[in-house]
């Protein structure tokens, strides 16, 4: 059975792009796979956080990815910092990364923006992070939305130096699981940005944690063109918004875009929102309501983490230990 790692960052509340591309995923793959999730607070801390919103950040990720679904009976499911593995083999990764290979990492540029020269150094790194994330299990799938191929590539070049280096067969291959119809949710402000919890717009996602006004309203003031939906798929080339909002209807609903358009194609934008909110309301409400009902008795959530990070470090320990045996530390 392969074995599956994946990771968010508590930098914000989870969105419905989190949601679509990577989470109700996870959900899945938990009845095929050997399935660990974990709560990157290590990542997060790349750009500043509040500690105290960091916190409450970290217990609310955690409480929706079990609302979503996530079950600790079947999952390990868990936080970064808690298992010291991952920060032991991230700096053995920092030493095998090449800088050429950080420099062409598209999310840093995008992240440091203009202004590189003030960026983290562990931001630089970030990559080398994810890679000890999936590799300190030996995972070989990674359940990961459009944005993190690169990185999952850069896994597979830091395992491959690795066993060339030291002469081993140590770390395998790892493949990006990534749904094509929703590997790129965009923000409902800019169909050519996506969508993303550390956007400063809140009008720009649906947060899983939003309401049915919330919802609705969202959608209803979502950006679309004039023109109304087109009968085929090829009626949405160089639209983005409308494409966008007609991908999360699929998605959400488990259609194929060819049938959502075939039932709403020719219509205008204000019926099929209305029906759109409908039905994000109807998946997301109860989530939500799970979700507050989880953070109602956090001594009980943290208890859950914890015993995460136990089986998390049970599995990872003997793995990092024999990275580090190979590298020549003494034990
Ligand atoms: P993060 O926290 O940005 O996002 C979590 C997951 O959600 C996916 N995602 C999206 N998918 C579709 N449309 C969107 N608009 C959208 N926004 C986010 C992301 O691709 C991701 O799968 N570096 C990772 C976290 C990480 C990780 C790992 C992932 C750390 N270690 C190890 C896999 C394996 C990140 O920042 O995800």
């Amino acid at each position: 059975m392969h074995r599956v790692l994946s990771g968010i960052q508590p930098s914000g509340i989870p969105t419905l792009g989190n949601y679509l591309g990577a989470i109700r995923n996870w959900v899945a793959l938990q009845d095929t796979h050997d399935c660990l999730f974990c709560v990157v607070n290590l990542h997060a801390i790349t750009g500043f956080q509040d500690p105290a919103l960091l916190r409450a950040n970290t217990l609310e990720m955690a409480a929706t990815l079990l609302a979503c679904g996530i079950d600790p009976a079947r999952s390990v499911l868990f936080v970064q910092s808690a298992v010291s593995a991952h920060a032991r083999l991230a700096w053995i990764f920092n030493c095998i990364a090449r800088l050429g290979w950080l420099n062409r990492m598209t999310q840093f540029k995008d992240k440091a923006g203009r202004d590189r020269e003030s960026a983290s150094a562990g931001l630089y790194v970030y990559p080398n992070l994810m890679a000890a994330d999936i590799h300190t299990y030996h995972a070989t799938r990674v359940p990961v939305g459009d944005d993190q191929r690169q990185h999952v590539e850069l896994a597979n070049d830091i395992a491959e130096k690795f066993n060339h280096d030291y002469g081993v067969d140590f770390f395998p291959r790892v493949e990006p699981l990534i749904l094509p119809e929703a590997a790129r949710i965009m923000s409902l402000r800019d169909g050519t940005r996506k969508m993303s919890k550390s956007d400063p717009s809140d009008q720009s996602r649906i947060n899983l944690t939003d309401d049915a006004d919330a919802i609705a309203l969202k959608i209803r003031r979502a950006r679309t063109d004039p023109a109304p939906l087109p009968h085929d798929a090829a009626g949405l080339a160089d639209r983005p918004e409308a494409r966008n909002l007609v991908a999360i209807y699929a998605a959400i609903t488990g259609a194929e875009v060819a049938h959502v358009l075939a039932e709403h194609g020719g219509h205008g934008f204000g019926a099929f929102k209305e029906a759109l909110a409908e039905r994000l309301v109807s998946r997301l409400a109860p989530v939500a309501a799970e979700t507050r009902r989880l953070l109602a008795d956090t001594a009980h959530l943290e208890q859950t983490l914890r015993q995460g990070a136990a089986r998390a470090d049970a599995l990872a320990e003997p793995i990092v230990a024999e990275a580090e045996r190979i590298v020549g530390f003494l034990s």
